[in-house]
C-alpha cells in the first residue's frame, strides 16, 4: 500500500511557538551576556531564528491566514508591517559589532517588538488558523522543509530600509525636512506659560 507523504508530527502553531520559544530564549541569553564575543554570537543566532522564522511564515503560513481565515487580510496586514520593523533593526543589528554602545539598546527594543508580535499571532492569528479548518499538520510538514533549506543558506546581506511601496516620495520628503532642520533652538530654558 502506497504511503501516504510522511507527516509533521505536529501542527503548524506548535512549530511556530517552538520557535518563538526558542528566540525567546536566546534574548533572554543575551540579557546575561556579558561579554562582546559572547553577545555577538548571540545576536548572530537570534537574527539567522529570526529570519528563517519570517521566511517561513511569509511563504508558507500568511497566504493560508490570508485566504482560509477570519478576518485573515487584516491579521496578515497588521504582521507584514511588525515583520517589517523588526527586520529594519535586524538589519542595523547585522552591522554591529558587540562592543558597539548602541548593542544593548537595539538587541531590547528588538526583543520587545518581538515579544508584542508573538503575542498576537500566539492569541490572534493561530486562533483564528485553527479555526478555520486549514490542514494544519500539512502546513506544518511544508513549514519544515522550507526552514530546513533556508538553515542551510547563509544568512543574506540586510539592509535597513523603512521604505513602502507606493510611499517613496513620502518617504524622500520626510527625509529632506529632516535634515536641515538644524536651526539651533533658542538656548534658554522652554516654559510653557
Ligand atoms: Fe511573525
Ligand atoms: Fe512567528
Amino acid at each position: 500500500m502506497p504511503k501516504a507523504k510522511a507527516k509533521a508530527a505536529m501542527e503548524i502553531t506548535e512549530l511556530l511557538h517552538q520557535d518563538h520559544l526558542k528566540v525567546s530564549e536566546l534574548f533572554f541569553q543575551f540579557s546575561k551576556a556579558e561579554d562582546d564575543s559572547e553577545k555577538e554570537a548571540l545576536v548572530q543566532e537570534i537574527l539567522t531564528e529570526l529570519h528563517v522564522h519570517a521566511k517561513v511564515e511569509e511563504e508558507v503560513v500568511y497566504p493560508v491566514v490570508e485566504e482560509e481565515a477570519e478576518e485573515g487580510e487584516e491579521l496578515v496586514g497588521e504582521a507584514n508591517v511588525e515583520h517589517k520593523m523588526v527586520k529594519y533593526l535586524m538589519a542595523e543589528l547585522s552591522q554591529i559589532s558587540g562592543g558597539d554602545k548602541e548593542l544593548d539598546a537595539k538587541v531590547t527594543v528588538l526583543c520587545e517588538l518581538v515579544k508584542h508580535h508573538v503575542g498576537e499571532e500566539e492569541k490572534e492569528m493561530f486562533k483564528k488558523l485553527r479555526e478555520s479548518g486549514a490542514d494544519l499538520e500539512e502546513l506544518a510538514t511544508q513549514a519544515q522543509e522550507r526552514k530546513e533549506e533556508l538553515m542551510a543558506e547563509p544568512l543574506p546581506t540586510m539592509t535597513a530600509t523603512l521604505e513602502i511601496e507606493g510611499e517613496e516620495e513620502e518617504e524622500e520628503d520626510a527625509k529632506v525636512k529632516a535634515l536641515p532642520n538644524k536651526k539651533a533652538p533658542a538656548k534658554g530654558k522652554r516654559r510653557s506659560a
